[in-house]
């Protein structure tokens, strides 16, 4: 071989040699199934270090032109048209791994899987209502009123004006949070709202606080934006306002994300002296409350709850919910509330990302909420929610006994349950998957061990009894299989 790298170039070596081989691949001397040298031998006839060659052939497979083979060397994987032409295919698997959006992690990726499919799960694991508990009727008298004609543009970015009006009277009716329609921007759920602040109010190399568990820990998007989360611990009364100062004190956190009403996953509501803690230091070390509240008018008793942001004297707080968890997931509404700074802002970035939520959904919801009809639907709801809760306790208590804890939530849609001694979670993920059933391992909300999420909302009443008992099953066997190693 003549060629040699020049080492003394501005470009790195292992490109010289990329660009060395992919100009002798295109024009046929290396044809589609021919082998490049040895890394040894091209190492050995270059004078290099053997890394350098990987480098320069990893660098040629992402560029899709060869495949590394175990046992078989680097094979070129250029195909030739009918017409003689050299054919270069994207090496797809490369992009797909190289976005900036980071995968969700395996165990959420197999439950959306197992969801997605037409097996007949009994589905634990997936937070939305149950077909029986979707306010079907008062869905299709709004529909049916819908004037089409006039919903096939384009709708405003920051969301449907009717529907914003009744967001914020049902905002100022239900949780006593004073909004007008200008201050409301409507989203895809309530995870996009999260998704455009994290987006548009930070930068890589932020510090934010996030609950450990939480449905924000589960989400990759936190990290995907280059920010450093630090968790605060969630206990029966919900996270502990003082860690968030020795975290601003330590890692000056920007932001904080929290779910106080009816959490997700412990069921568990922020005391109210520590909801009244946490604005102070807000306000005291200025930083940005995010609450997200998709839970609180599920309550079972209807105790009328304080969100933070009906305490919020200063305006620290973005305000977050949606129709997801008392109406219908499948809507895809959401909204968040704050100052007018920030709404005009995100209204860009939705303008950028999707150009405004799809008008039809946004009718029929505006439909709804200024129906009047909200009141009994709800209480409908609390009672359809409380007897499936019922029912799953009732059946964890009678197939585990005292081998499960979970503390009782008074609202919400999630039981979160403790496991008594070892057992594998992956392992019994599995099982507990072979047997028909699919609940959400804890490691994938947070860093508790021994926990799982069983979210009763979704299943049938008649199937509770039935999932609970393969669910103990799988357990049983993993904690049995574990002991007798
Ligand atoms: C706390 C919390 N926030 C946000 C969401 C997202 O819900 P959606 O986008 O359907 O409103 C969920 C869903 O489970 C949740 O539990």
């Amino acid at each position: 071989m003549e060629w040699k790298p020049d080492k003394s170039s501005q470009i790195p070596v292992y490109i010289q040699i990329s660009d060395y081989f992919e100009t002798r691949i295109m024009n046929g001397e290396y044809p589609a199934g021919s082998s490049l040298p040895s890394e040894r031998t091209l190492a050995a006839l270059l004078d290099l270090n053997r890394s350098t060659i990987i480098s320069a052939y990893d660098q040629l497979n992402s560029l899709g032109l060869v495949k590394r083979v175990k046992g078989f060397g680097t094979i070129v994987t250029l195909s030739t048209s009918a017409e003689g032409h050299v054919k270069r295919v994207p090496n797809w698997e490369e992009y797909v791994k190289s976005g900036f959006l980071q995968l969700n992690d395996p165990i959420t990726r197999t439950i959306h899987k197992i969801v997605g499919s037409d097996k007949p799960y009994i589905n634990f694991a997936i937070g939305e209502l149950s077909a029986d508990l979707f306010p079907v009727t008062l869905m299709q008298e709004a529909h049916s009123q819908l004037e089409l004609s006039q919903y096939l543009g384009y709708e405003h970015i920051q969301g449907n004006l009717k529907l914003r009006e009744s967001i914020a009277n049902h905002l100022n009716r239900y949780r006593n949070i004073e909004s007008s329609s200008s201050s409301i921007l409507v989203t895809s759920g309530a995870q996009q709202a999260l998704q455009l602040i994290i987006q548009c109010l930070l930068k890589p190399g932020d510090s934010v606080a996030i609950e450990d568990p939480s449905y924000s820990f589960s989400l990759p998007i936190f990290h995907s934006a280059g920010l450093r989360t630090f968790r605060l611990p969630v206990g029966e009364e919900g996270i502990d306002p003082e860690q968030i100062v020795s975290l601003y004190k330590q890692h000056k956190i920007k932001m904080v994300f929290v779910n106080p009403i009816f959490h997700n996953p412990t069921g568990t509501t922020l005391a109210y002296n520590r909801r009244k803690r946490l604005l102070d230091i807000s306000t005291k070390y200025g930083i940005a409350i995010v609450e997200d509240d998709p839970y609180s008018l599920t309550s079972f008793n209807q105790e009328p709850m304080s969100t933070l942001k009906s305490m919020d004297q200063d305006g620290s707080v973005l305000y977050i919910s949606s129709l997801s968890k008392i109406v219908s997931s499948g809507l895809r509404i959401g909204w968040m509330t704050g100052p007018q700074a920030v709404i005009q802002r995100l209204t860009d970035a939705k303008q950028q990302l999707d150009f405004g939520h799809s008008n039809i959904p946004q009718w029929i919801a505006a439909q709804l909420l200024s129906s009047g009809e909200l009141d009994n639907h709800l209480m409908q709801l609390r009672v359809g929610l409380q007897k499936k809760l019922q029912l799953t306790m009732n059946a964890l208590r009678t197939e585990l006994g005292d081998k499960v804890r979970f503390h009782i939530p008074s609202g919400g849609i999630h039981l979160w349950c403790e496991l008594q001694g070892d057992w594998d979670e992956l392992q019994m993920f599995n099982l507990a998957i072979d047997k028909g059933v699919v609940f959400t391992p804890g490691s994938t909300l947070g860093s508790q061990s021994r926990h799982v999420r069983l979210t009763y909302s979704k299943v049938d009443d008649l199937l509770i009894g039935q999932g609970i008992q393969r669910f103990a099953e799988a357990y049983l066997q993993c904690r049995d299989e574990k002991n007798s190693r």
